[in-house]
């Protein structure tokens, strides 16, 4: 097999009792902003969404106003189109990508993608120079084409998106962890595993009052039952 499975990537979401990690996903917002940003929007979440992970309203102010990708607006007269800031209430402009591919919506890319968190980070790390020789004897049309980058990880294996991590320290992170390749691939994948499903842990909180209330309720019943038949032989 030449496609691979993801590698596996553990998350402090991951499992019923799985919360986000707040320093992880503001660590992977970084990366989103400085290396993924410039090619894919994130265009089904809103700058004040941010707020959910820890950035206070000034912030996210100011996150939306340096945001170099502008909000289109329409002049209601002339019909012609300009731009201007973003405010904290704009959704993630989408992005004008003029090299070769189409730079997919990253916001629900996690949901889209079976193990998503574990793909992204995988795709992410398993750029390889060489062709399997292996796979050129078998499958000569599977041949790297000119502008595409061999990654075992992606289904096509050769896929349009350059190796956007190139190296370690790429970019800075406040919180003092080092930005090694890995780890930021791996909170990348942990933000975008968040931006697919921002509710992930409210609906665990409520799938284990559920449960709770089922408990209890199954009690009840049984007592109920108890009672209603005491006496019958
Ligand atoms: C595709 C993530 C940076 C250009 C993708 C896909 C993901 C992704 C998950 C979809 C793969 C699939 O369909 O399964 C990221 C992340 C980035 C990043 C997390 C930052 C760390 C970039 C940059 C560029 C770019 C900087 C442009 C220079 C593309 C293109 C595709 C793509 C053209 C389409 C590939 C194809 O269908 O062959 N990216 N990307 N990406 N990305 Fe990125």
């Amino acid at each position: 097999e030449f496609h691979h499975h993801p590698k596996p990537l553990k998350l402090a979401s991951d499992g019923p009792f799985g919360k986000f990690d707040n320093a992880q996903l503001q660590r992977g917002f970084l990366v989103f902003e400085k290396v993924c940003a410039s090619c894919h929007s994130l265009n089904l979440a809103s700058f004040r969404d941010l707020q959910q992970i820890g950035y206070n309203e000034a912030e996210v102010k100011k996150i939306a106003k340096d945001w170099p990708i502008k909000q289109p607006v329409q002049d209601p007269k002339a019909g012609t189109w300009g731009e201007r800031d973003n405010l904290a209430s704009d959704r993630f402009p989408k992005v004008f990508y003029p090299g070769t591919g189409t730079p997919p919506d990253l916001t629900l890319i996690a949901k889209a993608r079976h193990n998503g968190g574990a793909y992204i980070y995988s795709l992410l790390t398993g750029y390889e120079d060489k062709q399997p020789a292996e796979l050129l004897k078998n499958f000569p049309g599977a041949k790297t084409p000119e502008g595409s980058h061999y990654n075992p990880y992606f289904a096509n294996l050769n896929i349009a998106m350059p190796p956007p991590l190139t190296g370690d320290d790429q970019v800075t992170y406040s919180d003092g962890t080092r930005a090694t390749k890995d780890q930021m691939a791996k909170d990348v994948a942990a933000f975008l595993v968040w931006s697919s499903e921002p509710t992930l842990q409210k609906r665990h909180a409520a799938g284990f009052a559920v449960v709770i209330f089922l408990l209890i309720a199954t009690g009840l019943a049984y007592g109920a039952y108890l009672t209603v038949w005491r006496g019958v032989k």
